[in-house]
């Protein structure tokens, strides 16, 4: 009998897109959609238990192992430098990661850029990467407010829709990366539930926008 694949789903809009594929695919738990508080749901017919977590925590459960598999942002794999395989870009939840500053905003060389950011460590990469010193400023969100309040001069975070941007007079300085949500899986459940692992891949990758099944 094939192993129980544990997968933990963000919590969300990205998560709900996710679980629709897994459902499609023949994963289905219906209680997921039942609007519980409940964390865990399984279907041991199936083969199938989500966990449901905060999207940001997803890696760290399939890090350690406490989930086989889980769908979660570049953004945070990048953020995290997370040891786990990534194995399917799922073409949803695109977004950029930005340098963003107010209007018409002009960098002067000879003062430390200060960067507000909840993404320190993908900041920091990018800024030692092109040799410029900053002064780095972490934030837990609406981090937008910085460069408008005075607190730093540019911001690095997500740009989706760019509605956030153009609402407070803001615009893209420069685009660090594109972003995507992806499939990922433990290193250890990989080895010893590969057919199992691949086989949802398989059924993401078909679930896919634009990619009908049999295309
Ligand atoms: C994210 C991100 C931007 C916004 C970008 O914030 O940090 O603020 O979405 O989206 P847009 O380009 O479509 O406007 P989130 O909504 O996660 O809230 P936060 O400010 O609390 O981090």
């Amino acid at each position: 009998m094939s192993q129980m694949i544990s997968v933990a789903l963000p919590k969300g809009r990205l998560g709900d897109q996710v679980y629709d594929m897994l459902e499609k695919a023949g994963y289905e738990c219906p209680e997921i959609r039942e609007g519980s508080r409940k964390l865990i749901f399984e279907n041991t017919e199936k083969g199938v238990r989500y966990f449901q977590v905060k999207p940001s925590d997803v890696v760290k459960y399939v890090e350690r192992g406490a989930a086989d598999v889980g769908i979660c942002g570049k953004d945070i794999l990048m953020e995290y430098g997370s040891d786990v395989y990534e194995l399917l870009d799922l073409d949803i939840g695109k977004c950029r990661m930005c340098v963003a500053g107010k209007k018409g905003y002009r960098e002067d060389p000879e003062r430390t850029l200060r960067v507000a950011s909840k993404f320190t460590n993908i900041a920091a990469a990018y800024f030692a990467s092109k040799g410029r010193e900053i002064d780095m400023i972490k934030l837990h969100g609406s981090v937008e407010l910085a460069p408008i309040a005075g607190l730093s001069d540019v911001i690095v975070d997500i740009v989706e829709t760019g509605n956030t941007l153009r609402e407070n007079d803001m615009e893209v300085l420069e685009v660090i990366a594109p972003i995507s949500a992806r499939f990922i899986a433990n290193k250890a459940s990989y080895q010893f539930m590969e057919a199992e692992i691949n086989a949802m891949r398989d059924a993401l990758a078909g679930g896919r926008d634009g990619e009908e099944a049999g295309k």
